[in-house]
């Protein structure tokens, strides 16, 4: 379905070319790719289909560019942050604009996005000058110790489309931060965003160099390959799936880089028949339907105990039928577009295997053709099984499947069962309990009563497969940080005179 795309403006963030050493820039082939509105399918533009030989060039920018900047003091690079913050929030407008064009969420959602993505720029600011070492006691007489925190050198960054804004500020504002130049992959689903992001940098006064934007979608394998092999790349950081993440580790190894990878998850949502049931459903509702079901933190598997299941799925999915389906633009739309047709596939893969082995739809289960390719019915569908697909993978999608448990024990042994340990989320008024749950979850980040974990604030990441490393937060910076230790030898001497 076509709809009308509100004009930006400020037309000249909309640009169309990669952003390397301070200058726009397009494919040494001259090739590009089209990027397409998920919504309509229209063709939004075309961006740089880059290869190895472009990301060279770019690593080679943000190489030259180490030298100085890794000398620019704290206070400076916060400066410098807090200027692309600023500009962040006064084009806020547009970035959400940018943001429903090429994802597809509605436009209330983007504006969200675009404010938590602005504030990581906002918190690494702050944190830029605060990179404090050391003083340690030696054991050696006359020895003086300390420690000095340096930046890691030159970072690849690899972000996915789920949030165009949040996912790239998330990284560069703390590699920024601790003084690191970076090398960036926008993703090839939504890169306008990453390069009105570039734009607003360079408005910032951000030196030549210090951020460099590729693109690429058909081509996107070798550039990651390109940034994991290099020898210049000192540290890569990821967000994606498990399986592109076990490659990319593979292809760092020979040259030793540091690396954080936030990868897939599996979310365990879990509701006590202690929980207040209104505070659950909202809950859920923002946990599994956040972005349509497209984030890595969204509720996978919800289990629901056996004295409140009936009435969760009632409270549930008489929720969900208020959802109102359509473009991101439209007034009134709570949710949008999947991102592309094989998102669709899998979603309505997992809808047809649980039907298939007993699942009761409640409410959703089918495509909406009338809207557009890319767009599914949320869903909930209760009776769920452990051998059902959606027990074990991750759906992605707008797909609630509500699964039913007897025993706090059960429960526990469910959550875990599984390889990826990114969210857990759980509901229930007795204290001992949340302690008890909390502590006994295999997951990076519990929610315990909300469904909405995200703030810059907290360290954002996972354990098993869903990967390593935290973004956000106090930590986030040390991610782009080396130690160095400094012994100082024969200090120990008397007072001369
Ligand atoms: C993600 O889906 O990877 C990130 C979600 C978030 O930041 O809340």
């Amino acid at each position: 379905m076509r709809h009308s795309v509100p004009p930006l403006n400020d037309k000249s963030l909309l640009k169309s070319q990669a952003y390397i050493n301070g200058e726009w820039v397009n494919a040494k082939s001259g090739k590009s790719f089209e990027v397409t509105d998920p919504s309509s399918g229209a063709v939004i533009g075309t961006m740089p289909e880059m290869d190895a030989s472009d990301i060279d060039l770019a690593i080679k920018a943000a190489a030259d560019a180490f030298p100085s900047f890794r000398k620019t003091t704290g206070r400076e690079k916060g400066k410098m942050l807090r200027k692309w913050y600023d500009l962040m929030m006064e084009n806020a407008d547009d970035i959400a604009k940018l943001i429903t064009w090429e994802n597809g969420k509605p436009l209330t959602d983007a504006k969200g996005e675009v404010s938590y993505a602005a504030n990581f720029f906002e918190w690494f600011s702050e944190e830029a000058p605060r990179v404090y070492g050391d003083t340690i006691p030696a054991t050696v007489p006359g020895n003086r110790v300390f420690t000095v925190k340096e930046p890691v050198g030159v970072c690849g960054l690899i972000t996915p489309w789920n949030f165009p804004a949040a996912m790239i500020t998330r990284k560069i504002g703390p590699a920024l931060a601790a003084g690191c130049t970076v090398v960036a992959k926008s993703p090839g689903e939504t890169p306008f965003t990453a390069a009105a992001l570039a734009e607003l940098a360079h408005r910032a006064g951000i030196p030549k160099g210090v951020i460099n934007i590729v693109t690429a979608l058909q081509n996107t394998p070798e550039v990651g390959e390109a940034i994991t092999s290099s020898s210049t790349i000192r540290k890569v950081s990821f967000t994606g799936s498990t399986n592109v993440g076990k490659l990319l580790m593979k292809q760092s190894a020979s040259t030793l880089k540091k690396l954080s990878f936030e990868l897939g998850g599996n979310a365990p949502f879990i509701v006590f028949d202690d929980a207040d049931l209104n505070v659950a459903v909202a809950g859920a509702i923002a946990c599994k339907f956040r972005s349509s079901g497209q984030t890595c933190v969204c509720a996978n598997r919800i289990y629901v105990q056996q004295g409140i299941y009936d009435e969760f799925c009632k409270a549930f999915a008489e929720k969900v039928k208020t959802f109102k389906v359509g473009s991101g633009y439209e007034e009134g739309v709570t949710h949008g577009p999947l991102i592309h047709d094989r998102a669709i596939s899998k979603v309505e893969q997992h809808v047809r295997d649980a039907e298939s082995q007993g699942g009761k739809v409640l409410v959703g289960g089918q495509k909406m053709p009338d809207l557009g390719s890319n767009y599914f019915q949320p869903t909930v569908i209760r009776d769920m099984t452990s051998k059902m697909q959606l027990a074990s993978e991750e759906t992605f999608g707008p797909v609630a499947g509500v699964f039913f448990f007897s025993t706090e024990k059960d429960v526990v042994a469910m959550a875990n069962d599984t390889e990826v340990g990114l969210a857990g989320y759980f509901f229930s008024k007795d204290i001992q309990r949340c302690y008890r749950v909390a502590e006994a979850l295999e997951v990076g980040m519990v929610g315990v009563n909300t469904g909405l974990i995200s703030d810059p604030a907290a360290p954002f990441g996972g354990v098993k497969h869903s990967g390593f490393g935290r973004e956000g937060s106090k930590y986030g910076i040390e991610e782009y940080l080396t130690m160095k230790m400094v012994t100082m030898g024969g200090m120990g001497q008397e007072l001369q005179g």
